[in-house]
Order: C-alpha cells, then sequence, then structure tokens
C-alpha cells in the first residue's frame, strides 16, 4: 500500500484505528507468503505476547530477492561505494545478489547452520555482510549483527548471550584512512566464547591473520564449493528473523528479537511510504547495517521494495567532507537518509564542500537517531535540499523495528525539529509522570504507543521478564518507548529525548550503566556516575565523575588510561568526553546518586540546581562544582 496524498493518509490513519486487523491484512497482501494467516493480531501488552499474521508462512528472502529476480532481475539492489573516492563502485543486481547469498546459505549449511541456529556477524560495511545477513535468513537461522565498532568483549558478550554458534567476519576494515583489524578482534573474543563452533572470514584488507584449523574458513573458498542453488526455508510469521542488542537504562545490552512475517510487512511499508520511492530511484541510507536503521533501511525495507539502496563503505570526512556530496552526485541519489550528528558535523566544514556539487537529483532527506535541531534541519533544508526536498525527520527505535512517526516525503507538511504524525497503524500517546493521558496540546509527556504495530518488540532474547519490565510495566497497557515528547496545537509531535539513563552520543544509545561497569573495572576506580551533556556536534557527549581510591599523581595520563579501559571494555564509542575526578557523589541517604544534580554540573548550569536537602552530604555537591571549576 502506498499512500500518495495527505487525504489517503487521513482515511489510511482512520481506517488503522477504527478496524487494525483489516487495515494490517490489507496492507500484508503486497507481500508473498507461502501460506496465509489465520489471524491477523493476537495480542495482550502485559505479558507481553504479541503475535502477528498469525499461522501465516514465509520467507524474507523470498520477497526481498526471488520475486524481483523474477520482475526486474538486472535493476541494481545494491550500489557499493568503497572507501576509496578513486575506486570502483560495485553493483549487484538483483540476480546477482540471489546467486551471491543462495551461494552463501549453501556455505552456511555445510557448516552445519540449521534453522533457528545464532550466527553473529561482525564485518564492515561491505556488499558481503548484507550478503550474510540474507544468507542467514534464507536458511532461518538467526542473524546477531555486531556493529564493527565493538571491542572483543562486547562480541564475546552478545556471542554467549545467544549462543552463537557461529561468526562471520572479515580478515580487516577500511575506514577513512584507518585499518582497523577485525579477525584479530574477533580472535580475543573467542578466548571465552565457548559456543562458536566455525569462523568465516571474508577477505577485504588481506591483513595477515591467525586462521586455525577446524575452526576458521575463508569466505571465498567456501563459496567455491557449494552451488548457486538454494531454496528459501519455510518460516512461520513469528519465527525469530534477527537478534539486536541495545543499550537501557540499567544492565547489559539486551537482545532485541524481530520476527519474520511482522518485521517485513512494517519495514517494508514504512520505507515506501516515508521516503515515496519510485522506480528507478537510487536510495541512500549512511547508517551502518550494525545498527537498527542499517538493518530496516538498507537491507530489508528496501530490498524487499524492490528499489536500489546504496551502501557506503567509508566515513563522510574522508578523503574529505565532501564524500556524501560526491556520491549523491556520481549515482544521482533520489532519496538521501542520515542522522542529525553527521549534518552538524559537515555543516562545519564549510561551503566548499557542497557548494559546487550537483545535487540536484535529491528529493527526499531523511534524519534519524537522535533529535535534530533546528540549526541542522534548516542547514540541511537549504544548503543539501535547495528547499526542494521533504525533510523527513523519522522518529523510531530498534525496539520498534521500523519508523513510527514522521512524515510521508511531499504528503505531509513539515516543520523543523518535528517528527510530525505517526504512520497509520502507530498510535501515539503522551502520559504525565503519574500515567494519565495527557490529550490535545501537550508541553512535555513520556511516549508510549498504545497499540501494536507489525514490527514491535516481542521478547530479549533469553529473558522475558526483561522486556516485560522495561517497555510494558511503566504505563501498564502501553508500550513505553524511554523518549520525551511534546504535541504542538496542531497535533505535530517533537521527540525531546531520553527520559531515562540512556545516553544519545551522535546518534548511538549508550546506557550510563554499561560505562559506570567498565569504569569500576579500571585499576584504582572506587566508584563513578556518569550522566549526559549536550555537545555541539554529537548531540550529547558522556561526562563521567570518577572516584579514586588516592588522588592519581598524573590526573592526565590517569584520564588516558581510563578511556583506553572504557575502549577495551565496550569500544571507542562509549569513551567519555570528560572526566572530573570527585571525592564523592550526592547521594541521597538511601544510596541513589542524585543525577540530575551531575546533570546540571556537566551542562555548567548550577543556577537550578533544585533542592539538595535531602542528600546524605550536601557539602559534596559544593565540593564537585568547585572541581569542575564553576562556583
Ligand atoms: O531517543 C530516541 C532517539 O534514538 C532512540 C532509539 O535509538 P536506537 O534504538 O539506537 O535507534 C536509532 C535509530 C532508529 C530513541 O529512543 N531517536 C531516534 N530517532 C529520533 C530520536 N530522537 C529524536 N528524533 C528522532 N527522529
Amino acid at each position: 500500500m502506498r499512500i500518495s496524498s495527505f487525504e489517503e493518509y487521513e482515511l489510511a490513519y482512520k481506517k488503522s484505528v477504527d478496524d487494525p486487523e483489516g487495515f494490517w491484512g490489507e496492507v500484508a497482501q503486497n507481500f508473498e507468503w507461502r501460506k496465509p494467516w489465520t489471524r491477523v493480531l493476537d495480542w495482550n501488552f502485559d505479558k507481553p505476547d504479541i503475535k502477528w499474521y498469525v499461522g501465516g508462512k514465509l520467507n524474507i528472502t523470498e520477497n526481498a530477492l526471488d520475486r524481483h529476480v523474477r520482475e526486474r532481475p538486472n535493476q541494481p539492489a545494491i550500489i557499493w561505494e568503497p572507501n576509496e573516492k578513486d575506486d570502483d563502485p560495485v553493483t549487484l543486481t538483483y540476480k546477482v545478489l540471489h546467486e551471491r547469498v543462495c551461494r552463501f546459505a549453501n556455505v552456511l549449511k555445510n557448516h552445519g547452520v540449521v534453522k533457528g541456529d545464532r550466527i553473529c556477524i561482525y564485518m564492515p560495511m561491505i556488499p558481503e555482510l548484507a550478503i550474510a545477513v540474507l544468507a542467514c535468513a534464507r536458511i532461518g537461522a538467526i542473524h546477531s549483527v555486531v556493529f564493527g565498532g565493538f571491542s572483543a568483549k562486547s562480541i564475546a558478550d552478545r556471542v554467549n548471550d545467544a549462543n552463537c554458534k557461529m561468526i562471520i567476519t572479515t580478515d580487516g576494515a577500511f575506514r577513512g584512512n584507518k585499518r582497523i583489524a577485525m579477525k584479530e578482534t574477533v580472535d580475543d573474543a573467542l578466548i571465552g566464547c565457548p559456543t562458536v563452533e566455525k569462523v568465516l572470514v571474508a577477505t577485504r584488507t588481506r591483513t595477515p591473520v591467525s586462521m586455525i584449523k577446524g575452526r576458521d574458513y575463508w569466505w571465498e573458498e567456501e563459496t567455491k564449493k557449494v552451488s548457486a542453488e538454494c531454496p528459501a526455508t519455510e518460516m512461520d510469521s513469528e519465527d525469530p528473523l534477527f537478534i539486536l542488542y541495545t543499550s537501557g537504562s540499567t544492565g547489559k545490552p539486551k537482545g532485541v528479537v524481530h520476527t519474520t512475517g511482522g518485521y517485513m510487512v512494517y519495514s517494508a511499508y514504512s520505507f515506501q511510504n516515508v521516503f515515496q520511492n519510485n522506480p528507478g530511484d537510487v536510495y541512500f541510507c549512511t547508517a551502518d547495517i550494525g545498527w537498527i536503521t542499517g538493518h530496516s533501511y538498507i537491507i530489508y525495507g528496501p530490498l524487499v521494495s524492490g528499489a536500489t539502496s546504496m551502501m557506503f563503505e567509508g566515513v563522510p570526512t574522508y578523503p574529505d567532507a565532501g564524500r556524501f556530496w560526491d556520491i549523491v552526485e556520481r549515482h544521482k541519489v533520489n532519496i538521501f537518509y542520515t542522522a542529525p550528528t553527521a549534518i552538524r558535523s559537515l555543516m562545519g566544514f564549510g561551503p566548499e564542500f557542497w557548494k559546487d556539487k550537483d545535487l540536484s537529483s535529491l528529493r527526499v532527506l531523511g534524519s534519524v537517531g537522535e533529535p535534530i535541531n533546528e540549526e541542522a534541519w534548516t542547514w540541511y533544508n537549504e544548503n543539501i535540499g535547495k528547499g526542494n526536498c521533504t525533510i523527513c525527520d523519522t522518529w523510531w527505535q530498534t525496539e520498534t523495528g521500523g519508523i513510527m512517526i514522521s512524515p510521508l516525503a511531499n504528503i505531509t507538511p513539515t516543520k523543523p525539529t518535528y517528527a510530525m504524525l505517526p504512520l497509520p497503524g502507530v498510535q501515539p500517546m503522551l502520559v504525565d509522570e503519574k500515567g494519565e493521558e495527557i490529550t490535545g496540546n501537550a508541553i512535555s509527556g513520556n511516549l508510549c504507543i498504545k497499540f501494536p504495530w507489525p514490527s514491535i518488540i516481542r521478547t530479549t532474547w533469553g529473558d522475558h521478564e526483561r522486556c516485560k519490565q522495561v517497555y510494558f510495566s511503566a504505563y501498564p497497557g502501553n508500550y513505553f518507548t524511554g523518549d520525551g515528547c511534546i504535541r504542538d496545537k496542531d497535533g505535530y509531535y517533537r521527540i525531546t529525548g531520553r527520559v531515562d539513563d540512556v545516553i544519545n552520543v551522535s546518534g548511538h544509545r549508550i546506557g550510563t550503566a554499561e560505562v559506570e561497569d567498565a569504569l569500576n573495572s579500571h585499576t584504582g576506580v572506587v566508584e563513578s556516575a556518569v550522566v549526559g551533556y549536550p555537545h555541539e556536534i554529537k548531540g550529547q557527549g558522556i561526562f563521567a565523575y570518577i572516584i579514586m581510591e588516592s588522588q592519581p599523581h598524573e590526573p592526565e595520563l590517569t584520564k588516558k588510561d581510563i578511556l583506553a579501559t572504557v575502549t577495551r571494555i565496550i569500544g571507542p564509542i562509549a569513551k567519555p568526553d570528560q572526566i572530573l575526578f570527585v571525592s564523592g557523589l550526592p547521594k541521597t541517604r538511601s544510596g541513589k546518586i542524585m543525577r540530575r544534580i551531575l546533570r546540571k554540573i556537566a551542562e555548567g548550569d548550577v543556577s537550578s540546581l533544585g533542592d539538595t536537602s535531602t542528600l546524605l552530604d550536601p557539602a559534596v555537591v559544593e565540593e564537585i562544582k568547585a572541581a569542575a571549576g564553576i562556583s
């Protein structure tokens, strides 16, 4: 179903609320099912137990590949732009992609992978990453992609949580002018991963790597041994398709589980309606496949829709800050989807990087991952869109599987910094602290969704109770997003940011508890508290307050050591931007850290610290202020 006017949007929205099963049943008719569903939806938000397209059988790759091999075999499915600007791009047509996926699926089968097995994928942005993901889906193996910037320990934690049987990786990666070891990091992880039997290694940098007999195999050699035909495994609509780990306020990252039928329907439905992709268009999402945006809007949404999806290996500033715009010019990109942090960083480099580039092919500009500030919105609109493109500020989450609140390109009105209106089928609700629904204009509220949509999280891998606690218990009967939100008098939504202890750094979700655990494992650290603070480029930065056993002799060197520990334990994205050594932390009498105060100090705004009389030791606040150089 493709909505093409605002009137149609309003009608579709009304139908989706009045008759959700009728609405979603109709949307799902646009896909190929081996066996139709018997019921569109079965749900209970208390348990939670949510099932879409009950009894339906399908394979998502038949929808993403086979169908298009019949209808458009020679159309590019993926256009890959390598790290080096002077290297040739690679185009994989639907026919070629289908062949390569089937061949690699046979490699997986040869190595004992069967339906339901969990496979960890740790790769850079090369076509083999998309092929590995789709090959898992082809045979019903559950992929768990781990972002290529995570540490060995993070890989091991994720592999062990899901008992992965295999890891698929590369020798190394090119990222800008850096060469990054991938297999070596996997080797470090493997020291603590007893369930992994096999490692498949694709070559990219041809960096020397250790290859252990009986465990490690080269991708290229293994694919030569198998045929290019691999029938797709029949999946139940509710069979898991993938696990993707994401950070929350407490504990370790949790494995968000998405299932086959509902995720397929929603990722494609949202892709088609938000971006209004037309036949022949080139669509470029700059995300990494290691995050949900890459899963839903580089691989599944576009490919199930038969679109042409670009994949970029490098970084926006290599060889210079005009790289995105060179790619747009070179491939005549029509739809471009990126994150505010990239926009803010590129804005700062000056007009010579964009003004002479031919960006006239662009029609739609998307934004995702964090709130977009007005300055960035306006710059994007004027300098990249030349005032002719719709800016789609798309709000969604790993757990929602697809875009929930966003303008539909050229259909919905837009307003800077606003994600505007929910997609048909999405029923947002704002609640106050007491859990009362706020109707009409709302100057602040917590964002919940009161009715299921097909790609809603089903569970957190291995720990269903956690899923219930985190998402379905704060406001019983509703899914709680963890985001704050306002709604203007016209009913337009603006997402203001997390209301829990999750920090959004450059559009990446980082849990304060995770960073604190990493900091606390550094020698000499007694205790730490981490908060977010406004950062000009990253949106939010990480501010760490640390109590040491004794005052470091060389504080700057100790800070660097601490950063190295965080990099080793989580990865460079979790490194604090600022570290302040303190002698105590503001705690209530029950021992709870008052982060509100720490946030204010990190912001440099101590004019309204609020009531500090309930603190165990109010003097500590003055000490911290003095250490931060604020009086
Ligand atoms: O706080 C919201 C923010 O990113 C969080 C979800 O992060 P993640 O699961 O990593 O997925 C990111 C890509 C979908 C949300 O809870 N967020 C995402 N998009 C927006 C946003 N905040 C404001 N505006 C957005 N458009």
